[in-house]
């Protein structure tokens, strides 16, 4: 094998999970962010952790409010779920801009993408500082599915979705 940077190794082991992070600020405004980095950590108590940069406004929200929706979008938001990852909810409505429908959790304020495969209804218990992220530990307080759907997983070291 050649040696190879941590870029290069994140393209290599693509394709890699993709989910869109849903987060409420004060004002009950929503926003959404693209995610590759998240993984379940237990089963019992059911539990996902999440990694966030600190200069992203999401990590803000979730310092701020403790919780988060963790959606797996479907096929039908292959481009638009791609598009929550190039801008920023501090300047832009996402949801509104590239046409992606909300619905309210049960158990959270932040708001579910009804176009999703999964939705994880998600409370932070912990913050680690890893570097230029944070990772949140999370409780799963509730969870939903559509086991017709397919989900989407970042490609070619998340520069595009595809539909599995
Ligand atoms: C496919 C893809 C995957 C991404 N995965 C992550 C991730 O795991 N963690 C992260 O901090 N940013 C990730 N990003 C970048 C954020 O989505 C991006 O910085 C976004 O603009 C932050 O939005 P916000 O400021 O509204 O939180 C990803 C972007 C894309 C396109």
């Amino acid at each position: 094998m050649d040696r190879i940077t941590l870029r290069e190794a994140q393209k290599l082991s693509s394709p890699n999970p993709f989910a869109l992070i849903s987060t409420v600020d004060e004002k009950g405004r929503n926003n959404l962010m693209a995610l590759s980095w998240w993984t379940y950590c237990s089963n019992n108590p059911p539990t996902v952790a999440v990694c966030l940069s600190k200069k992203g406004y999401s990590g803000c929200l979730i310092k701020a409010t403790g919780e988060f929706a963790l959606c797996l979008p479907n096929e039908s938001l292959q481009e638009a779920a791609f598009r929550c990852g190039t801008c920023s909810g501090r300047d832009t409505d996402k949801a509104q801009l590239f046409g992606i429908t909300l619905e309210s959790a049960s158990e959270i304020a932040p708001m579910l993408v009804s176009q999703s495969k999964v939705a994880l209804e998600c409370r932070s218990t912990q913050i680690v500082e890893t570097g230029d992220h944070y990772l949140f530990v999370a409780d799963v307080v509730a969870a939903h599915g559509d086991p017709g759907a397919k989900h989407l997983l970042a490609e070619d070291g998340y520069t595009c979705l595809a539909a599995y």
